[in-house]
């Protein structure tokens, strides 16, 4: 890619379309999954390693998809406790940090631990984050953080004045900078409660490609329409 590219620090992406992707081949849903979780893991090393990208949030499980069939959560919470385990040499030795935004519950405890694992395997890292947002929501982030805030108030820690939208993301789930560009595959256009206050000013992008098929070419083509954005953060243009 040419050297003048700009690339936006912090990229959040909603993982969408593996289950159309297993349909449309006339396989299972959790076979689009297996798919979409090998694509990520090439995708995530390919970002945070060979482009300028410091931060790759990505969102794998809402606190919504409890809703989903039994077989599909299964497959889903193996696929975290099993992958987490085996992958955290992978992620080890290509320097990144892996950390995880969201909630315990309802999550099994072996899950939780094989997130633990990952999580104390990768802590020193320093050649990227990548933010796995697992049993995690937007809206639960910010309550959870006001709670946190009313805390701190109620011992009398910090004065109810001096939290301001500078410092507030203290009291989220990770401390993160705010996501520049925002993809979600497979052609749907919402956000679905996915870091809603770190994606304020996010361009957002939305290719039609199932993610499993979303690969390192489709990104540098994301990145180019990132490049012919304007950002202007409310301000007007020179
Ligand atoms: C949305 O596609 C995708 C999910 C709800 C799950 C994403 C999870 C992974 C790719 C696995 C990640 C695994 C690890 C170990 C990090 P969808 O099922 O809603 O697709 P559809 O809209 O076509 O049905």
């Amino acid at each position: 890619m040419n050297k003048d590219v700009i690339f936006p620090n912090h990229v959040g992406i909603i993982l969408d379309g593996n289950g159309r992707w297993a349909e449309e081949k006339g396989l299972n849903r959790s076979m689009g999954h297996k798919k979409g979780y090998e694509n990520l893991r090439k995708l995530s090393l390919y970002i945070l390693n060979q482009t300028k990208v410091k931060y790759l949030s990505v969102f794998i499980f809402s606190t919504d998809n409890f809703k989903r069939s039994k077989e599909e959560v299964d497959f889903l919470m193996n696929l975290f406790r099993i992958s987490f385990k085996s992958d955290s040499k992978v992620f080890e030795k290509e320097n990144i940090k892996v950390i995880f935004s969201g909630v315990k519950d309802p999550l099994p405890d072996d899950v939780w631990s094989s997130m633990e694992y990952i999580t104390e395997k990768t802590k020193n890292n320093t050649g990227g984050v990548l933010n796995f947002c697992l049993n995690y929501g937007g809206q639960e982030e910010i309550v959870d953080a006001t709670k946190k805030i009313l805390n701190e108030v109620i011992n009398g820690n910090i004065l109810l004045e001096d939290i301001n939208k500078f410092n507030f993301s203290k009291y989220l789930y990770n401390d993160l900078p705010p996501i520049d560009f925002l993809i979600r595959t497979s052609g749907e256009e919402r956000i679905s409660n996915f870091m809603i206050y770190q994606a304020s000013y996010a361009e957002f992008y939305f290719p039609s490609t199932y993610f499993p098929d979303f690969d390192e070419n489709s990104f540098d083509e994301a990145i180019k329409v990132y490049n012919n954005r304007d950002r202007r953060f409310g301000s007007i243009k020179k």
